[in-house]
């Protein structure tokens, strides 16, 4: 269908057949094509200036969700939610360290850290969005295939909520601390036999037999809450847009956010000019790279193994939504091997900032750039951690203690006997 009448505050589209339904319709794909659904807004009524100041005054006056990094920008996001599922989350740092401008290459390099949210994630974002949205249709049960970050924050938003979650993971290939975190929070857990692709197909299919709302990031409230990101962090720089926005990509939700988030904050009066979005993939898994190489004429999928687990997706569901982001921001997409991946987590870690290895590979994609000629020294590129350096905490040890020959950034523990001289024997060999 398509509204005749004038519109409502919000609704949805389909990007592939441009079906429209309503804003409570809970199917989390169109029900005419089985495409991707997107959720509009009309303008909000503000303009940008009014906006601005809205979104600042929230900011810390109140405690809870009015305040949160999510839901002070309501009004751009989900303005006709009433009473939200708010842990609360977002409002986190940006960060600059010159250690990390010295390893990249680039001068001005800033860190957007959303591993400081509630879970550890960005995910906390789009789900605070998502549950808000399961509770509002009335859903009975949500689910939710994931490689880690998305079942701990489906997992512990639905606790709050009160609604049972289901979640299906690949056995064995998930980070330690994500699977710890998704069962203390309650969700009812699967550990599949097969890998991330095989969860995500297996869950959608379960969801429509089942009747349990979907909350992977196909669905289009995730992204409105994941569009938050761009804009605290635009409005930490003052709402002069940075130069590039470096991400790490893999199921590519969060890369159609950006992409969403800009267009409508440049439309909406809230910046002048478009950053250039630069998605990163592990080479492992990096079918949107490979489209991106034939200008997206061909969609790819592959058998994804990269070291990132999180990004171990070999068949992104929101593909064709990530092209217009990356078309429309004159983006690029690029692809950096594992070991490029763990240098720049050994980089941050080792500035005391850490990152979980996914996150590391938008700082890995900052070198790239430059390297490459793409982008200049002098350009202003912020770059998005991801996820907690705490998420995986097995390849952590395995890279500091175990890894033979040890790699540049390895810090190995020495084992002592409990007796003073042996610590004055480690501490005479370091100073010798
Ligand atoms: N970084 C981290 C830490 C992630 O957990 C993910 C995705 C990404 C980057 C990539 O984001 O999929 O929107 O392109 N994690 C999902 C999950 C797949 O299940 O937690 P994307």
């Amino acid at each position: 269908m398509k509204f005749r009448t004038e519109r409502p505050e919000s609704w949805q589209v389909c990007l592939g057949c441009g079906n429209e339904t309503t804003e409570l319709d809970p199917h989390p794909r169109c029900i005419a094509c089985g495409g991707l659904l997107e959720v509009r807004h009309r303008p909000p009524k503000l303009s940008g200036a009014e906006l601005i100041e809205r979104f600042t005054e929230r900011r810390g006056q109140h405690p809870g969700a009015p305040a949160s990094g999510v839901w002070r920008f309501r009004e751009v996001v989900l303005p006709s939610a009433g009473d939200v599922v708010s842990h609360p989350e977002g409002n986190t740092p940006l960060l600059h360290r010159h250690a990390l401008d010295r390893w990249t290459g680039a001068a001005h390099l800033l860190l957007k850290h959303e591993g400081h949210n509630p879970t550890g994630s960005f995910k906390d974002r789009g789900m605070t969005v998502g549950v808000t949205q399961a509770r509002r249709i009335g859903a009975t049960a949500v689910a939710c295939a994931s490689t880690g970050n998305t079942s701990a924050s489906l997992a512990a938003y639905a606790a709050q909520a009160g609604i049972p979650a289901l979640v299906l993971v690949p056995a064995d290939q998930v980070a330690l601390g994500k699977l710890a975190q998704t069962l203390a929070y309650g969700a009812r857990t699967l550990l599949v036999r097969g890998d991330f692709d095989d969860c995500l197909r297996l869950v959608d299919e379960a969801s429509r037999r089942l009747n349990v709302y979907l909350l992977n990031s196909i669905n289009p409230f995730r992204i409105e809450g994941q569009k938050t990101i761009v804009l605290e962090m635009l409005e930490q720089l003052g709402w002069e847009p940075p130069d590039w926005i470096v991400l790490p990509a893999g199921n590519l939700g969060n890369t159609a956010a950006f992409g969403k988030a800009l267009l409508e904050a440049h439309r909406w009066g809230l910046i002048s000019r478009l950053p250039r979005l630069a998605a990163v993939q592990a080479a492992g898994a990096a079918p949107f790279a490979r489209s991106f190489a034939e200008d997206f004429e061909h969609r790819y999928a592959v058998r994804a193994e990269t070291v990132a687990t999180a990004i171990r997706i070999g068949n992104p569901a929101s593909f064709e939504r990530a092209v217009h982001a990356i078309r429309d921001t004159e983006g690029v997409v690029l692809a950096v091997t594992d070991a490029d991946i763990l240098e720049a987590k050994a980089a941050v870690d080792g500035c005391g900032v850490g990152c979980e290895p996914a996150s590391a590979a938008s700082v890995a994609g900052v070198r790239d750039l430059v390297r490459r000629g793409l982008m200049d020294a002098e350009e202003h590129a912020v770059a998005v951690l991801t996820g907690h350096i705490l998420k995986d905490p097995g390849l952590l040890l395995e890279y500091h203690r175990q890894m033979d020959p040890p790699p540049p950034g390895a810090n190995r523990p020495i084992e002592i006997d409990a007796d003073l001289g042996a610590v004055e024997r480690v501490l005479a060999a370091a100073r010798s």
